[in-house]
């Protein structure tokens, strides 16, 4: 990436390629100072969104943050278009927000419900959502439903079909989990929702900038993910993808001068695009950020991203499977870069901290982000490891050799 009076444009060395680690890394400061398994939680920024970062900052000391704001307009509408161009829509279906749960909660609290409506979602929703769904069930009435998984332990879609009925007002799916490597059928789920005529809500957190996402294929209404994980990007960075027929008839449970005109003391005008889910401050370095980082998976490609993602997570699940005292925790018929794991002789967080002494970084999912999945299956905390497309299988070999010292 280079910048150009103020403009960013991405480099030809990564155009048209197919994954060349060693380059990326070198792209990726972070990787000369730790092993990084903690994708999931927050990945390393490569240098180009650093630099942006950098850059905007600078300049918003140097001239002023409404002045920097107007000499980088160009950038930062550059997100529209990029986050259309990840989820195959168009740039007015796309709303740039402070992090993947706000931009959840946009789209969930806009809608309206009442007493006796049924929200269907998954086993492994995340925490957040399933406070949101508690917090409307005990305030209207609501009635929420988690659909069973299937053997496999993703979500069961003949279970999803049988429990539609007049009664549903929403889908809701967490597409991949907080905590395991659990890929939910999203697509087939898509195609139900369709044909019910049902509103569909995805939570893409985990699975931006992780594989391929296209809201047409998948079918869902909205969508929301967030910039820091797989993505690349910064922190407090999230987007909100909203379908135009659903836009038009949605009012954001939240407004200010932004989403909407206060054209007279006692009337005010909705504006059109998503951009009504917007707040009119914002983190303008972090959205500079964003487009950098949509830009740089969008050009190493989502298909290549995935496949070298999903074959250090197999390496990685394998060398686990064969370690002693320990058992692999993921779900799915298809399992992600998010490899998870418990012991039988040490916590999860004495594996993380030992890990941490060794400069390798991973997380531990205690359960609340992923609680009803937990408690079903009596987990209380498991070693989250993910991995991302600069990770290499020496870092496995590394990180299994630690495990079993
Ligand atoms: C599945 C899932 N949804 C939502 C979130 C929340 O994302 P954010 O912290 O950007 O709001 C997370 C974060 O870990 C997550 O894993």
């Amino acid at each position: 990436m280079c910048t150009k009076n103020g403009c960013h444009f991405v480099s030809d060395r990564l155009h048209n390629m197919t994954i060349n680690v060693e380059e990326l890394r070198n792209d990726t400061l972070g990787c000369n100072n730790v092993l990084h398994f903690n994708n999931a939680g927050s990945s390393l920024m490569p240098r180009p969104v650093a630099n942006a970062l950098k850059s905007f900052l600078e300049s918003e000391e140097k001239i002023g943050g409404y002045e920097t704001a107007a000499a980088y307009a160009e950038q930062l509408e550059r997100v529209y278009s990029s986050g259309a161009r990840l989820l195959n829509c168009s740039a007015s279906e796309i709303a740039f927000l402070e992090n993947a749960t706000r931009a959840w909660q946009m789209a969930f609290y806009s809608i309206p419900f009442s007493k006796g409506d049924r929200i269907l979602t998954s086993v492994a929703e995340y925490g957040s959502n399933v406070i949101a769904y508690r917090q409307l069930a005990n305030r209207t009435g609501v009635e929420i439903v988690h659909v069973p998984n299937d053997s496999t332990g993703q979500l069961d879609c003949n279970a999803l079909e049988d429990l539609i009925d007049d009664r549903v007002k929403l889908i809701a799916v967490s597409h991949i989990p907080t905590g395991g490597g659990l890929v939910n059928p999203v697509a087939a789920i898509g195609r139900i929702t369709n044909k019910a005529g049902i509103p569909y809500l995805l939570d893409a957190c985990q699975s931006a900038g992780h594989m391929p996402l296209d809201v047409e294929t998948i079918g869902c209404d909205f969508l929301s993910l967030t910039g820091r994980k797989y993505l690349r990007g910064p922190r407090a960075t999230g987007l909100l993808y909203v379908r135009q027929s659903r836009l038009n008839f949605m009012e954001p449970v939240f407004l200010d001068q932004h989403a909407a005109d206060l054209v007279s003391p006692t009337e005010y005008v909705l504006r059109e695009d998503a951009k009504k889910f917007e707040n009119w401050e914002q983190h303008f370095a972090g959205k500079y950020g964003l487009s950098v980082a949509i830009d740089y998976a969008l050009d190493i490609g989502l298909e290549n991203i995935r496949d070298r993602i999903y074959k250090l997570a197999t390496k990685l699940r394998a060398e686990l499977a064969g370690s002693p005292r320990i058992t692999v925790t993921d779900e799915g018929a298809e399992q992600c870069g998010i490899v998870t794991f418990i012991s039988d002789n040490q916590s999860a967080a004495a594996i993380k901290s030992l890990m941490s002494d060794q400069g390798i970084n991973v997380s531990v999912s205690d359960g609340s982000g992923t609680l009803v999945s937990f408690q079903q299956r009596e987990l209380t905390a498991v070693v989250r490891a993910s991995v991302h497309y600069f990770n290499t299988e020496s870092e496995i070999d590394r990180f299994i050799k630690v495990l079993n010292s």
